[in-house]
């Protein structure tokens, strides 16, 4: 980059190559010696609302709208530049306004006439919804080498346990003194435990033909109502419904049940005692949404990465496969799910795509 430098020692690109660097979809700037800002590209102001004007000059140090982490990210790798005299690129997450956004970053040594680096030129690219897009691929991929597993042994396992279970009710009834009544109960008890968990993972299964039907939402949320709430009530909270007057759609009622069933249980089990979850249902352009609401202490973000990857759980006798099934009836479905979390709760939207009936 060709450049020349002004009065208030801001360097500003040469007119042959200021068009191009202006109009530059990345964030293009320069940083001197003294760790300060001598040149931005106009793109910045789009980004955070500032005017490049009111940026040059001023130390990276003292830049933190990024978030203080991002700014000793910055500061770390500058002077890493400036020492090592190599380029040099790493990838780190921006948080601005309560959003985190990641940037991908190369730094690139700009020599003077003795050799020496006079300024470091750094060249950032946001590359948020590139990195939602390979979350996305991994976790899809995931989830098909898990279906493809479930769908093989899932029927073999299932077998042999029916016929364990059978003969343990037989022998339960045939027990003269029945002193062993309790065992049998229990072991029949485990079973049938073993048994839903497989049910729970065959839902992965890639073959499960679907009953799609035109359906309403509201109507499936209206009858699992009274068991959701009852086991709500179990567990000291509460359960509301807000359904607005949606359209018909396309719906496997059964695995729809399911998905509501994993995601309130979820917010139930989030929630502290005596608080409300609540299912709301609107439209949204077209577009039929389902909102569950809690007010729990919010998902981490390193859990919140890898949401939906089966046998992903931070509970002691949770399995992982809740949200890895819900998942995947979205995907059933042209459904999209997107949890939204804060300190004060968490919401999982699952937006169906508009469908012709
Ligand atoms: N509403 C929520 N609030 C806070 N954390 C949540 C919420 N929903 C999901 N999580 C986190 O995501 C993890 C995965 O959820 P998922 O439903 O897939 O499995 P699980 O609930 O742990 O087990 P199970 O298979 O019994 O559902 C949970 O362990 C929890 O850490
Ligand atoms: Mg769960």
């Amino acid at each position: 980059m060709k450049s020349h430098r002004l009065k208030n020692n801001s360097i500003e690109p040469t007119e042959e190559y200021k068009d191009i660097i202006e109009n530059a979809p990345d964030v293009i700037c320069r940083v001197d010696k003294m760790l300060c800002l001598t040149y931005i590209n106009p793109i910045i102001k789009e980004l955070i609302g500032i005017e490049q004007h009111n940026l040059i000059g001023k130390p990276i140090a003292s830049l933190t709208f990024g978030g203080e982490n991002y700014t000793a990210i910055w500061l770390e790798n500058l002077q890493k530049v400036f020492a090592a005299k190599q380029k040099l690129f790493f990838k780190a997450p921006c948080i601005y306004k309560g959003n985190t956004y990641y940037f991908q970053v190369y730094m690139s040594p700009a020599l003077d006439s003795n050799g020496l680096v006079e300024s470091v030129i750094c060249v950032s690219r946001n590359i948020t919804e590139q990195k939602q897009f390979d979350a996305e691929l991994a976790r899809l991929d995931r989830l098909n080498l898990v279906g493809k597993i479930a769908a093989s042994i899932g029927h073999e396992v299932r077998n042999p346990l029916t016929t364990v279970r059978g003969f343990l009710q037989m022998l339960d009834k045939r027990e003269k003194t029945n002193k062993n009544h309790e065992y049998y109960q229990m072991m029949i008890g485990e079973l049938d435990r073993a048994n839903a968990l497989l049910s729970e993972f065959l839902t992965l299964a890639k073959d499960k033909p679907l009953l799609l039907k035109p359906a309403n939402l509201n109507s499936i949320i209206t009858s699992i109502y009274p068991l959701l709430k009852a086991d709500a009530r179990a567990n000291n909270k509460d359960l509301t419904l807000k359904l607005d007057t949606i359209d018909n759609i396309l719906l496997d009622e059964k695995e729809i049940r399911q998905l509501i069933f994993n995601i309130v249980q979820n917010g139930i089990e989030a929630s502290p005692p005596n608080s409300i979850v609540t299912i709301r249902t609107f439209m949204n352009k077209k577009n039929v949404v389902l909102a569950i609401e809690d007010f729990g202490t919010g998902i981490p973000q390193p859990i919140l990465e890898k949401l939906g990857t089966p046998f992903l759980t931070t509970k002691e006798n949770g399995t992982g496969l809740g949200l890895a099934v819900c998942y995947k009836i979205a995907k059933n479905h042209n459904a999209v799910i997107s949890p939204s979390t804060g300190a004060n709760g968490s919401t999982f939207y699952v937006k169906f795509e508009k469908c012709s009936l």
